[in-house]
């Protein structure tokens, strides 16, 4: 990989990066998850959730397979933005089995979220060992590839609701990613907007064909000390958005085990500049 993304992850806080087939792979899985929301009952899509180990959520409400937010309040006090999620990992299918969910119909969906995933893996350890390179202190690969990390990086598919909750167009609010190193892959519109450089002025990210945004969140901040502070960031309805259809996302969260102190630069950073901490 060009050592220049390394580099603008450092110094720019973030970069974008080319994974062939990533955006093909995304609309696919989106297409799926879309279906499964329609022809699976409530009571049946249940049954997807799970709760594995390693689990990070705060609140530790299930965090494998399928989780449904209503809006419902958080530990913290504020409320969870509305929409439907859905985490893969590859243990994921060893829950079902365990489950005895006939997910047999749905294996094409899943195999593809497992080549995304694995792509998605790859590009990430290839781009952390330049990080590595340019800062040995950071010891970003190691940490990525150990295994109790493994059970944390996520491929998520993400259906926005049409409309916000707090105001109508927002429908993800302003906030940290609470992982190490973040793949935006693609989108069906137009919608998040990064803050850069602790700015309040927010740039609207528009993804290219097999092109992901790569940026770092909180366990990122943490491990470098602050000195690369996570991307704060939100999700909008920009522009004409046809006001039936919510939004979809593909994205990657990369994981290490939990640096053991927060700085007091990235604490009150995060206080600052977030709304809603503890989201992905
Ligand atoms: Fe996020």
């Amino acid at each position: 990989m060009d050592q220049r993304h390394a580099q603008e992850i450092l110094q720019r806080g973030r970069t974008v990066i080319l994974i062939p087939f990533s955006t093909n792979l995304a609309q696919e899985i989106a297409g799926h998850f879309q279906r499964f929301l329609k022809e699976v009952s409530e009571d049946e899509r249940a049954r997807w959730s799970f709760n594995g180990e390693g689990n990070e959520d705060p609140d530790g409400s299930p965090d494998d397979g399928y989780i449904p937010r209503k809006g419902e309040m958080k530990g913290d006090g504020d409320r969870y933005d509305e929409k439907d999620i859905f985490h893969f990992r590859p243990r994921l299918l060893d829950f079902l089995k365990q489950n005895d969910v006939n997910y047999e119909p749905w294996r094409p969906w899943l195999n593809k979220c497992l080549t995304l995933y694995r792509l998605c893996f790859g590009k990430e350890a290839e781009l952390l060992l330049d990080i590595d390179r340019l800062k040995p202190g950071y010891d970003c690969l190691r940490q990525f590839v150990d295994l109790e990390a493994d059970q944390l990086h996520v491929l998520r598919i993400v259906q926005y609701v049409p409309h916000g909750s707090v105001d109508d167009n927002t429908v993800g609010k302003k906030h940290l990613d609470r992982n190490f190193l973040t793949f935006q892959i693609a989108e069906s519109r137009p919608g998040l907007r990064y803050f850069p450089d602790g700015s309040d002025d927010p740039v609207v990210y528009k993804a290219q064909h097999d092109h992901v945004l790569a940026f770092p969140g909180r366990k990122f901040a943490k491990n470098t000390g602050g000195e690369v502070p996570a991307l704060a960031h939100d999700i909008v309805n920009v522009g004409e958005c046809d006001p039936t259809t919510g939004r979809w996302s593909v994205i990657f969260f990369g994981h290490i085990v939990e640096p053991l102190e927060e700085t007091a630069h990235v604490a009150a950073a995060a206080s600052a500049a977030v709304a809603a901490a503890g989201q992905f």
